[in-house]
């Protein structure tokens, strides 16, 4: 495996493995690598002849009180997962690369409405940061395809139609998210909880799934569905931010004829803010 950490470098090795004719798969990644990255490895390995990771930790997308001083930074350990997983070339950028005038004087790309919503309601300026990150890494790369974790699911979405919205020439592929046995989405920040709160966490998920089958039993969406689930989460010990029932497909609310949906739901733990979603289809 190559590692770069310059534009030029990765100029260079880009047009080798272009001249080769090979097709490219991307997978931008914030590092401390987990099964999940794994996954979407695999995934970018089923569409392409070269795969190429990146662990950039983006200051852009942090809000002033959130972790980006503390966020954990494996690079040791993230190479050598990168390695065992095939993957060819890592792009670790340093901040001067991704924003070469400083990241305060940054040209930013914001995908309205969706980027206020849901996560972006309680994190303001936070897909604002993803999108311009996720745009100037793909300028830099130029691969075919992109991919990115469901599990982030109104962040997919964002890169999905900011992509569309920009005419980048690259596909945008989503993948399921990865669980651990108990049913907790592998994330990164729960190495933050507790033994006592890494015991609750699985709570979110098994809630989100009862909304699921109580909203397919009754084959419809109450009003009240998303404050429930909310309530249920309380009992627990959770501080939900949101829970919702959105379209798959531009996460709008959805109306009766509404069909392929998502929960998706924020709730914090202690000093974690944990996300998740349940996508499930309604019968005709
Ligand atoms: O999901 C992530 O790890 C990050 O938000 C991403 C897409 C790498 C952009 O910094």
């Amino acid at each position: 495996m190559i590692t770069v950490d310059s534009g030029v470098g990765l100029k260079e090795h880009m047009a080798r493995m272009r001249s080769s004719g090979k097709r490219i798969a991307f997978v931008p990644t914030m590092g401390n690598l987990h099964a999940g990255h794994i996954r979407l490895m695999q995934e970018a390995r089923r569409h392409a002849q070269a795969v190429i990771a990146s662990i950039y930790v983006n200051p852009l997308q942090f809000g002033q009180n959130e972790d980006f001083s503390s966020y954990p930074r494996t690079p040791a350990h993230d190479k050598v997962t990168l390695l065992s997983a095939g993957v060819n070339l890592l792009f670790m950028p340093t901040d001067s690369v991704v924003y070469p005038r400083g990241v305060a004087a940054q040209t930013f790309v914001e995908v309205p409405d969706l980027s206020d919503d849901l996560c972006g309601a309680f994190r303001p300026g936070h897909f604002r940061g993803v999108a311009t990150v996720v745009n100037r890494l793909l300028n830099l790369v130029t691969p075919d395809v992109a991919v990115f974790g469901k599990k982030d699911y109104q962040q997919w979405q964002i890169i999905r139609l900011m992509t569309a919205d920009l005419g980048l020439p690259v596909e945008i592929i989503g993948v399921d998210t990865v669980r651990e046995p108990d049913g907790l989405a592998i994330s990164s920040r729960n190495n933050y909880l507790t033994p006592a709160e890494r015991k609750l966490a699985p709570q979110l998920y098994e809630t989100l799934c009862s909304l699921r089958d109580r909203i397919v039993k009754n084959g419809e969406i109450t009003d009240e569905a998303g404050a429930d689930a909310m309530i249920e989460l309380k009992g627990c010990g959770f501080r939900p931010d949101y829970v919702s029932v959105r379209r798959q497909d531009d996460l709008g609310k959805p109306n009766l004829n509404d069909r392929r949906l998502v929960i998706l739901a924020a709730a914090w733990l202690g000093g974690t803010r944990l996300i998740d979603n349940v996508e499930f289809e309604l019968m005709k």
